[in-house]
C-alpha cells in the first residue's frame, strides 16, 4: 500500500540550522496494516507523515501508495485518500464551521462532489447517523459551531471526517496526546473500531506506550530520521510495555 524508498529530508540546507531530519529512511506498508510509530522527540515521526501525506517533500528517494508514484503529487490531490488527524484538536476542522458544515466540507474533499441544496436534509440524516455511532450525543448539535465542542468530541468528528475519504491511509499524529485521560481512551477505542470498519492502513504516532503495545498489528520505531525496529506478526502480538522501554533506553545510548 505504502512503499517510502530511501527518503532523505534536510531542512535549512546549506545554512547554520542546517537540519537532517530523515536520513535514509525505507519503510514498506502493507494493505490494512495499522502501524504504531514511536521514537524520541525530533527522531522524524511527523517530518515522516509529512512526507506521505504531501506537506513536505523529500530531497530524494521515492513514495509510492498503491502502485502509483506520489513522491511530485501535491497535498490536495494525496488528501482525496490521506486522511489526516493531528494532536491539536483545533486542526483538522474550521472553528467557525457548523458540525454540518465541517462534515460537508469532508465530503466534498474526498471527490469533488458537491452538497446540493435540495440534498441538504438526506445528508443531514446520513450526518446524524453517522454521529450517533460516537455515541457522545453531538447527532443533537449538527448545527452547531464546531469551536463550541470540547476537544474530545472534535477529534471524533475529525475522526469521522477522515474516515469519510476512500481508499483510505489514515495518519495520526499524537492525536489524543491533548485529551484527559479518560476522553483519550474513548477517542482510541473509536480510532480502532473506524480503522477497522473501514479497513484502513493507517499510522499512528504515539509517545504513549501502552497505547502502542495496546493497538495496531505493526510497531516501527524510529530514530534519528532511521527505522530502528520493525515488530510485526507473533513477536508484535507477544510485545511488553517494557521491552519498548527497553528498546528505548538502548538507543538513547547511541
Ligand atoms: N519545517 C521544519 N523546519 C526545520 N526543521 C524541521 C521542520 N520540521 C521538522 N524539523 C526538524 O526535523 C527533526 C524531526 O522533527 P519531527 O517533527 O519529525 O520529529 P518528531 O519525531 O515528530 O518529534 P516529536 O516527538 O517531538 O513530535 C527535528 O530536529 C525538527 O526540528
Ligand atoms: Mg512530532
Amino acid at each position: 500500500m505504502i512503499e517510502v524508498k530511501q527518503a532523505y529530508k534536510t531542512f535549512n540546507r546549506g545554512t547554520p540550522d542546517e537540519n537532517p531530519s530523515i536520513r535514509g529512511l525505507s519503510l514498506k506498508i502493507n494493505d490494512g496494516d495499522f502501524v504504531t510509530v514511536i521514537g524520541s522527540n525530533g527522531a522524524g515521526k511527523s517530518t515522516l507523515m509529512n512526507l506521505l501525506s504531501g506537506s513536505i517533500q523529500a530531497d530524494s528517494g521515492s513514495i509510492h501508495i498503491a502502485g502509483q508514484d506520489v513522491s511530485t503529487m501535491p497535498e490536495y490531490k494525496r488528501a482525496r485518500f490521506i486522511g489526516r488527524v493531528f494532536q491539536d484538536p483545533k486542526v483538522g476542522s474550521a472553528s467557525d464551521l457548523s458540525v454540518a458544515e465541517n462534515l460537508s466540507l469532508a465530503m466534498k474533499r474526498c471527490g469533488g462532489r458537491g452538497l446540493r441544496l435540495a440534498n441538504r436534509k438526506a445528508y443531514h440524516e446520513t450526518f446524524k447517523e453517522k454521529l450517533s455511532h460516537l455515541d457522545l450525543g453531538l447527532e443533537e448539535r449538527l448545527n452547531d459551531s464546531i469551536g463550541l465542542l470540547s476537544g474530545g468530541q472534535r477529534q471524533a468528528i475529525t475522526l469521522l471526517m477522515a474516515s469519510m475519504i476512500e481508499p483510505h491511509i489514515l495518519l495520526l499524529d499524537e492525536h489524543t496526546a491533548a485529551l484527559d485521560p479518560k476522553t483519550a481512551d474513548r477517542v482510541m477505542r473509536l480510532t480502532d473500531q473506524i480503522i477497522k470498519e473501514h479497513k484502513l492502513t493507517a499510522l499512528m504516532i504515539t509517545h504513549n506506550m501502552e497505547q502502542a503495545v495496546k493497538y495496531g498489528n505493526r510497531l516501527v520505531m524510529l530514530h534519528q530520521g532511521k527505522v530502528a525496529l520493525d515488530i510485526s506478526g507473533s513477536e508484535r502480538e507477544n510485545l511488553k510495555e517494557e521491552d519498548l522501554l527497553a528498546q528505548f533506553s538502548k538507543l538513547a545510548k547511541t
